[in-house]
């Protein structure tokens, strides 16, 4: 089988911390380790200057190469164009979105950059795979070096509808870029529509067959490929997990009332302040749960330099004083809303004990969390997910509790709904969700992408 070479902004090098890597990290890594290859990217590290070569690990059959970026890089590339333009406009949150050509230039130099460092480490029968909107432009950058490759791209996130995306001063190039690649991948039929009527409308392209493109002078293979989570693992942890120390006392300081708890990073994207409103709603509308129920906020610190994101930590931490100030009690209190990070495992853990998982994004390409928080349940006594419809996962886990996370008194109906099902129901929603996530696996995720790879016919350019 051919070589691999997988390029995204981040790199999970195996390390002393790799016991606890998790999900897309393992999966490509298991690629890479079975078929062989090279995975580049950022080192995850700043330096006064980017790195001149990239630092080598060789594992087996796999080399790990990662740059350290220098400051200027990191923050017009990382921070600036990727975190502060494309993820909000991907997000549908025009309104947060900064355009700067500085910050542009900067995230074409970076990807110009990785094109060039990686190209030596490509080897002829190679296909390479590159992930997410950090490096779109790279594909169309390896193709100037006169790389001919089998080529795929994945989105891990939505992808806009066109006139969010018109409003990005550069789409025209962003989605020619695209068109670089042999294949495109998308997480949901919405973000694939999206791309096919930017190709139609506005880039003169068109639609050969249900999964041809051709654009640019180019012929693009574009599919759908959920993501999943690894098979088995999440299972295995909660039941593990559930029995020790972390969740143990969490079970300990309930005293016998409900969780509800939501896991996210700290992002906007997440919809945690209409979370909280909800919560708030929930306490107003459902007087009956005060002092039975509490809800837990985990949300990890994420892309802290960008101030949106400093923003957001503090209109959360506004909220819950409020919260807990206004309807708390010397013996109950019913938000715990922490910033502190947890092992997947605890976690697992965690969900096996909520009674409600709580998963409210405003806009979310996949959402994996929806998924480990059905993975994680007791087949005898599930929890029930309340779930945003704008996630990616409400199209296969249809049968949560879906709501419009901006209807603030609907999701607190929803979470008391959650609260209060039967036993049958849970267990009835639980199965056919169950069912979804242990069929559509990260690995059937990561076979399925690769076998449309290898089969493409290449260069699809000659084709058209
Ligand atoms: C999202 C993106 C990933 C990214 C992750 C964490 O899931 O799709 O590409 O790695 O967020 O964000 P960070 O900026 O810390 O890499």
């Amino acid at each position: 089988m051919s070589r691999l070479v997988v390029v995204s902004n981040r790199v999970a090098v195996p390390d002393a911390q790799s016991a606890t890597a998790g999900g897309l990290a393992v999966a490509l890594r298991d690629a890479l380790q079975s078929c062989g290859g090279v995975w580049f990217g950022w080192s995850g590290k700043t330096a006064a200057q980017t790195a001149e070569t990239p630092s080598i690990t060789e594992i087996g059959p796999v080399t790990y190469a990662t740059l350290d970026l220098g400051r200027k890089d990191y923050n017009e590339y990382y921070n600036g164009f990727a975190n502060r333009t494309l993820w909000p406009l991907f997000h549908y949150r025009l309104d947060l979105a900064e355009f700067s050509h500085e910050n542009y230039a900067g995230y074409l130099r970076v990807n110009t950059l990785f094109a060039e460092k990686v190209r030596p480490l490509i080897g002829d029968d190679d296909h390479i795979w590159v992930h997410d909107y950090h490096m779109i432009p790279l594909g169309r950058e390896l193709r100037a070096l006169g790389i001919e490759h089998p080529m795929g791209f994945y989105l891990h996130t939505p992808f806009p509808a066109m006139e969010v995306l018109l409003a990005l001063p550069s789409h025209a190039l962003l989605v020619e870029s695209l068109c670089a690649y042999d294949v495109v991948g998308f997480q949901t039929e919405n973000d694939l529509r999206a791309f096919r009527d930017y190709i139609v409308h506005e880039a003169n392209g068109e639609e050969l067959d249900a999964t041809t493109m051709r654009a640019y002078g180019r012929l693009v293979h574009t599919e759908v490929f959920p993501i999943g989570i690894e098979r088995g693992q999440m299972e295995a942890a909660a039941e593990r997990a559930v029995e020790q120390g972390a969740a143990r006392r969490l079970e300990r300081t309930l005293h016998n009332r409900s969780l509800m708890i939501g896991v996210d990073r700290l992002d906007y994207s997440k919809g945690i302040p209409d979370r909280f409103k909800s919560f708030e709603r929930f306490l107003e509308l459902y007087p009956a749960h005060r002092g039975q129920v509490s809800m837990m906020q985990i949300a990890p610190l994420s892309r802290s330099e960008v101030p949106e994101y400093k923003n957001i930590r503090d209109t959360l931490e506004g909220q819950a004083g409020y919260i807990n100030g206004r309807y708390g009690d010397f013996d109950w209190m019913p938000l715990h809303y922490l910033t502190k990070n947890f092992q997947r495992e605890t976690l697992a853990g965690f969900f096996r004990l909520s009674r409600v998982g709580v998963v409210t994004p405003l806009r979310d390409g996949m959402n994996l969390v929806a998924k480990e928080y059905v993975a994680s349940q007791d087949p005898q006594y599930p929890g029930v997910l309340v779930l945003s419809r704008f996630a990616g996962a409400a199209r296969e886990l249809d049968t949560a509790l879906l709501v419009n996370p901006y209807d603030h008194d609907a999701v607190a109906a929803a979470l008391n709904q959650g609260l209060v099902m039967s036993l049958e129901e849970r267990r009835e929603r639980w199965q056919s969700m169950m069912a979804k996530v242990r069929e559509n696996s990260l690995e059937h995720w990561r076979e399925r992408f690769l076998k449309v790879l290898r089969a493409v016919p290449t260069p699809m350019a000659l084709q058209s």
